[in-house]
């Protein structure tokens, strides 16, 4: 099991110091069965890794550029965040599919390029209520699965986020997670992939709907994005995750 924490756009640099020592102060004394991984704003990795180099908490990005070098104003490359101890990137989150109009194929080369460095990339894939609705949901992931994940034997972990869930406390059935996990497994078969590949949910995690949300059968762990601002509440669910 994985226990991210997605950031995303929040803290200060004494903010990243505080919250990433709360976690670590919270789980040290912890035997945790679960991996646990932070994934802070690209500019406080190097911050956050300072504080948690000595544990057993990971580190990861939150994006990284098609590119890997070369004439790219802004970006940073997946070696770049190799060199500052990342372990993991979330590529294809839907605030970068959606808001910065990034492709599934534009989510490909990047986790590409993250597996070309020994790097472990966190696909995002997620449908909107609107197919949701229309009962297009597993279509619509299965084609964002079909174009954003290289086919290869490098490590990678798919994380489900349905869009409509993320931000607005509200969560799919354990029916409609598992009926979605299921086709994702059933296409990493279909395309001879590892059968170890952990897929996360994603989507209005908290305290109180992650031990329901565990009992999903082929739950590899969580992406948590505002309650892994909590670190109360973040360190709590990476201990019943254990
Ligand atoms: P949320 O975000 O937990 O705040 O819904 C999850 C995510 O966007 O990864």
């Amino acid at each position: 099991m994985l226990i991210a924490g997605n950031w995303k756009l929040n803290c200060n640099i004494n903010e990243a110091i505080d919250l990433s020592s709360s976690i670590l102060n919270n789980l040290n004394s912890k035997v945790l069965r679960s991996e646990v991984a932070l994934f802070p704003p690209t500019i406080y990795i190097e911050t956050v890794y300072n504080v948690i180099k000595n544990s057993n908490i990971a580190l990861g990005a939150q994006d990284c550029s098609v590119n890997i070098s070369g004439a790219y104003t802004g970006d940073v490359s997946a070696p770049m965040l190799n060199d500052f101890g990342c372990k993991f990137s979330i590529v294809g989150h839907s605030e970068r599919r959606n808001g910065k109009n990034e492709s599934n194929k534009d989510v490909y080369l990047k986790a590409k390029n993250l597996m070309d460095f020994k790097m472990i990339p966190i696909i995002c894939v997620g449908e909107n209520a609107e197919d949701r609705e229309r009962g297009n949901a597993l279509d619509v992931i299965k084609k964002q699965l079909e174009e954003s994940i290289p086919k290869s034997n490098n490590e990678f972990i798919i994380a489900y986020e349905p869009i409509w869930a993320i931000g607005s406390g509200k969560i799919p059935t354990l029916d409609s997670i598992n009926e979605m996990f299921n086709m994702i497994r059933q296409w990493l078969t279909n395309n001879s992939m590892k059968n170890n590949i952990k897929i996360l949910y994603g989507g209005s995690v908290n305290k109180g709907n992650a031990k329901e949300l565990f009992s999903c059968k082929d739950l590899g762990g969580l992406l948590i994005g505002g309650v892994s601002l909590n670190p109360t509440e973040f360190s709590e669910i990476c201990i019943i995750a254990s």
